[in-house]
């Protein structure tokens, strides 16, 4: 199996990392603008296989899209970070010409390929890539749902005092500091609600963490973060190269799922082979779901200022 990472920055370098630690993939193709820049990431990446122990092909690319042919999974990261201060929903006008161009690219050579977006604001940029490439929907994920919820796990593991990978639970809405929603009810530890264990109020910090998650990071780190975006995108394309059907929030396309109509915005989804294989219409209770529209009136509203900006 083939994956592109198109940016070779933090976050696709973490990303191809994951890919062949983990090995997830084959090959996997790292392009970026910058000469030479993604070469340099690919040959030190390389150089680590014989101490960690895989045999994934890791190419470097300056811009050169014939290089990605034949690619089932191209991830697109590129686009600028934001910086302290910044929201994702500020990067819209730059980035937006560059997901689109990617995506264009990409698909001349990789016309079956599945695009997983990652580039923010996230939700935009794939709907964006959707309308650009006309791609069917299950073909354009945007990941942002993976990532926010293993913050939301984290959080939750450390207001329980107990180990991450005991805890479920799951965000789904925008991939904003102020849309994405953090379902505390279903959450649980090893299959015990949270809500025996923690408070409404703990657990409404813990919400209050996940949502600015992000943004935490990028005051700390001067540029957004990239362990955790990197490891949620190989997770990903995981599902979807080793066909695991896993249960992960993404953005997707919605026709009338939550009562919403075109939009990518972030619901459960199977994803295996064919990318989205199917979208869990889950039921919400009454706030969940007032939650779930403000979230994507915000989506969309995002949306109409990219149609203004191009
Ligand atoms: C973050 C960026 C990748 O949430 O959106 O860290």
């Amino acid at each position: 199996m083939k994956v592109t990472i198109v940016g070779a920055g933090n976050v696709g370098a973490s990303c191809a990392e994951y890919i062949a630690i983990k090995r997830i993939a084959s090959e996997v193709v790292l392009l970026d603008i910058k000469e030479g820049f993604a070469e340099g990431k690919a040959l030190d990446l390389t150089q680590t296989a014989t101490t960690l122990g895989f045999n994934t092909k890791i190419t470097g690319v300056t811009n050169d899209y014939s290089q990605t042919a034949g690619s089932d999974v191209v991830v697109i990261t590129s686009g600028i970070p934001r910086k302290p201060g910044m929201t994702r929903e500020e990067l819209i006008g730059i980035n937006a010409g560059i997901v689109k161009s990617v995506a264009e690219s990409v698909l001349a050579h990789s016309p079956d390929t599945i695009i997983v977006v990652v580039s923010n604001p996230m939700d935009t940029m794939t709907y964006l890539a959707l309308k650009a490439t006309g791609l069917p929907k299950n073909r354009i994920i945007g990941m942002g749902g993976a990532l926010d919820s293993s913050r939301f796990k984290t959080y939750l593991s450390k207001a329980l005092d107990k180990p991450a990978n005991d805890i479920q639970g799951m965000v789904i809405g925008g991939h904003g500091d102020t849309t994405m929603i953090p379902l505390t009810r279903l959450a649980s530890y090893n299959g015990t609600p949270v809500s025996q264990h923690l408070s409404s109020s703990e657990l409404e910090e813990v919400a209050a963490a996940t949502m600015v998650g992000g943004a935490t990071l990028t005051k700390l780190l001067g540029t957004s973060a990239w362990y955790a975006p990197g490891a949620s995108v190989a997770y990903l394309v995981d599902s979807i190269v080793n066909d695991q059907k896993r249960m992960i929030p993404c953005s997707v396309l919605l026709e009338g799922e939550y009562g919403e109509n075109d939009i990518c915005i972030g619901v459960p989804c199977i994803l295996g082979k064919n990318g989205v294989e199917e979208i869990l219409d889950i039921h919400l209770d009454e706030s969940e779901q007032e939650k779930f529209k403000k979230s994507a009136q915000a989506v969309r509203a995002m949306n109409d200022a990219l149609a203004s900006n191009l």
